[in-house]
C-alpha cells in the first residue's frame, strides 16, 4: 500500500490542462497509476458523453470528480431504473457489484473530468445492450497520456 501512498500524494499535484482534445460525446481514460491490486484511471468526458449500463466485474470502484459535474444512474441488475444522483465538482462516490450497476453521463456543456481508483484493476466489465437488453462482457481500452496534462 506504500505505491498507492506515493500515488495518491502526487495526485494533489496534478495540474489539469484546459484542453484533453476532447470532442462532443466523447470519453477517454488515462490509466495514471497502478500497483499489486488496484490502479488509478484518469477520466475525461466531453458533453453528451455516457458509459453504457455496467458492472465492474468484482472490482470496488471508488469515483472523484475533479472538474466539472457528472450525473450517475444507478441500476439494479436486471437493470431497473434506481435513482439519478448528481456528481458535482469534488464529490466522492463508492460502488462495487453487491451495490448494482450504474451508467456515468455528462449531460452538460463542459468537459468533466474524473478519478477513479479500483481495487483489483478492472480490465473488463460486463454491459448492458440496451437494444437486446443483454449483458455482453466488454474489454476496456486505456489512452496513452498523449502529453494532455503533467503532473
Ligand atoms: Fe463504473
Amino acid at each position: 500500500m506504500n505505491e498507492l501512498a506515493l500515488a495518491l500524494s502526487t495526485l494533489k499535484e496534478i495540474k489539469i490542462e484546459e484542453s484533453f482534445n476532447i470532442q462532443e460525446g466523447e470519453r477517454k481514460r488515462y490509466k495514471y497509476a497502478e500497483g499489486k491490486g488496484w490502479e488509478i484511471l484518469l477520466m475525461v468526458w466531453g458533453n453528451n458523453s455516457q458509459t453504457p449500463i455496467h458492472d465492474h466485474n468484482g472490482s470496488k470502484g471508488w469515483i472523484r470528480i475533479i472538474k466539472g459535474n457528472l450525473v450517475e444512474r444507478c441500476f439494479d441488475k436486471n437493470p431497473i431504473y434506481q435513482i439519478e444522483k448528481l456528481l458535482g465538482l469534488g464529490t466522492d462516490s463508492y460502488i462495487d457489484d453487491s451495490i448494482g450497476t450504474h451508467q456515468i453521463v455528462n449531460p452538460f456543456q463542459s468537459v468533466a473530468v474524473s478519478l477513479h481508483l479500483y481495487s483489483p484493476s478492472i480490465c473488463n466489465c460486463n454491459v448492458y445492450d440496451e437494444n437486446s437488453k443483454k449483458w455482453q462482457i466488454q474489454n476496456l481500452v486505456n489512452h496513452s497520456f498523449e502529453g494532455n496534462f503533467v503532473k
